[in-house]
């Protein structure tokens, strides 16, 4: 495997923002290889990435792991990498973004996406996309998971999450 992608996965495993699984240098490099992945390289080195990752629904897809190298930041890579992502997903799939950062908010709001009330989450995407099948004795049942305590602990450094889809 070339040097790039342990590079890569290091930067952005350095961010914090991200799920581990999702971003081990084999993970970033198959996805790319896979079609699942947009990115911009100089000379030997990735500097910008964006996935587009498979869930367990086969009408559902989620886009995570937008991240662009510390020194361009700040020039809109983010918005043209999107306009790229996009172009990967077929016709008829749905897409899913969770995220907790203001900027991948306004990106995904920019390019069409419409944001999901925290009451609305799990009518407009089943559970196995956002969180997986749950695994908890929810007093309640199901509904009482609309807002479920268990989302907040289970990243509780990275803040409230807020949800944006779209159908292409
Ligand atoms: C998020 C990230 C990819 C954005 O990189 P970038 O392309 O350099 O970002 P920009 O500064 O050009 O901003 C992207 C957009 O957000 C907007 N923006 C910037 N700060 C903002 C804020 N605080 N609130 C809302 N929008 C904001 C910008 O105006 C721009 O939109 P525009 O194209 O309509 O003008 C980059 O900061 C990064 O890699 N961060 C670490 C990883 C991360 O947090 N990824 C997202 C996790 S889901």
């Amino acid at each position: 495997m070339s040097k790039k992608w342990q590079v890569l996965a290091e930067r952005m495993r350095g961010t914090g923002k991200f799920m581990e699984s999702r971003i081990t240098p084999t993970s970033l490099m198959q996805a790319y290889q896979q079609n699942k992945s947009v990115l911009i390289e100089d000379q030997y080195e990735i500097v910008a990435y964006a996935g587009v990752w498979s869930t367990p629904d086969p009408r559902w897809l989620e886009f995570g792991a937008i991240w662009v190298s510390d020194e361009r930041r700040g020039n809109r890579i983010s918005s043209q990498m999107y306009v790229e992502r996009m172009k990967l997903v077929p016709s008829g799939y749905s897409v899913c973004s969770i995220t907790s950062s203001d900027q991948a908010a306004h990106l995904a709001l920019k390019h069409g996406f419409v944001e999901v009330g925290r009451d609305e989450w799990f009518r407009a995407v089943p559970s196995v996309v956002s969180c997986g099948p749950c695994d908890r004795d929810i007093p309640g049942g199901y509904n009482y998971k609309l807002h479920c305590p268990y989302r907040a602990e289970r990243r509780p450094d990275i803040g409230i999450c807020r949800m944006f889809i779209k159908t292409f």
